[in-house]
């Protein structure tokens, strides 16, 4: 099957870096939003980037060549001649069933549906179509314009060909596709959201401060940022939430949220997007440790809205 147009469902990071790299690698893109606004937001992020890394000398064509082939839309009827639809909407299987539901009457029927959620069951979301057979995982990494990898996720009703259409397109959008299965967390999570948790695990039972358990990271393992500055960049609500969808899948504590992760969700510290998390970003170059509200544990917000 040949793709030659994409729809991206949501401009927010992840919808807007899987509309840039697709664009870059030749396709016409529409991305729909609920609102304008969304869209200027997302596509103002997608120029800067685009100025960023043609000022890095690597993009082959110029800024505007890539943008021409960038449409923003509100109409979901603007999605139906596309050939590939990849959702990256709100980390929520309720949403995300609604708008695969809403659009499988609007698309064409051979057009591949694909999700970037990073836990939630592919097969769940499946079952909001009658497109089985042409539904597949892709999940993509922040910043997606840098990370490499996309995950190329497969449940037990994809057709083959479908599959390797949509491993194929991971190729061709300058991603290493691997091959996964629909296990909540398909690789990375797997591995990454323990490991994200532990930290938060052994911060709690002060093994170190954040910044040494950062240090420690990035210098003993040669991790490019330690585990808080990574909670704080995936958003610790999204972490919030993959540990529920995981925890659920397979009930084990490894995969369970510490209780201070969710005092700092219900508090809004979701890290960089709300200027504060792990570290405070009011000076975004110089983000500052929170330990000394974090040590009490209970922040005033924290408590005011748990009660
Ligand atoms: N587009 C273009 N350029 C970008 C960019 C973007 N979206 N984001 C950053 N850059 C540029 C920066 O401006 C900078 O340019 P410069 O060299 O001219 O200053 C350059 O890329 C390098 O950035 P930085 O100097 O800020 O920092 P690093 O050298 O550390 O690189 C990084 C940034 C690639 C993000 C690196 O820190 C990294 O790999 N971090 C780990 C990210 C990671 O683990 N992501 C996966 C998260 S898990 C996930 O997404 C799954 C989900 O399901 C939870």
């Amino acid at each position: 099957m040949n793709i030659r147009k994409v729809g991206v469902l949501g401009c927010g990071l992840m919808g807007s870096g899987i509309a840039q790299v697709s664009a870059t690698a030749g396709f016409d893109v529409t991305v729909l939003e609920v609102e304008q606004k969304f869209l200027d937001k997302g596509f103002a992020g997608i120029e800067k980037s685009l100025a960023k890394l043609t000022e890095k000398g690597s993009l082959k064509e110029t800024p505007q060549a890539v943008r021409a082939r960038l449409k923003g839309s509100t109409r979901r009827e603007d999605l139906a001649d596309c050939d590939l639809v990849i959702e990256a909407v709100i980390e929520n299987a309720e949403e995300k069933r609604k708008i695969y539901s809403a659009l499988d009457g609007i698309v064409k029927k051979d057009a591949i549906f694909a999700s970037n959620t990073s836990s939630i069951s592919i097969t769940e979301l499946m079952t909001a179509t009658k497109r089985p057979e042409r539904f597949v995982g892709l999940h993509f990494f922040n910043p997606v314009p840098l990370m490499k990898l996309v995950e190329v996720v497969r449940t037990i009703a994809t057709s083959e060909d479908v599959y390797e259409t949509a491993y194929d397109f991971g190729k061709r959008v300058g991603k290493v596709p691997v091959r996964t299965s629909d296990k909540s967390g398909f690789i990375v999570n797997r591995l990454l959201v323990p490991y994200l948790l532990d930290a938060v695990r052994a911060y709690e039972e002060g093994v170190g401060s954040i910044e040494d358990i950062d240090q420690a990271m990035k210098l003993g393992c040669g991790y490019p940022m330690g585990p808080f500055t990574l909670l704080d960049f995936v958003g610790l609500d999204t972490t919030y939430y993959i540990t529920h969808v995981m925890f659920e899948e397979f009930k084990e504590r490894r995969f369970a949220s510490p209780p201070l992760l969710k005092r700092m969700v219900l508090a809004g510290w979701y890290g960089r997007k709300s200027g504060k998390g792990f570290y405070d970003y009011k000076d975004p170059q110089k983000p500052v440790a929170q330990d000394s509200a974090l040590r009490g544990f209970a922040a005033e917000e924290a408590a005011a809205k748990i009660a």
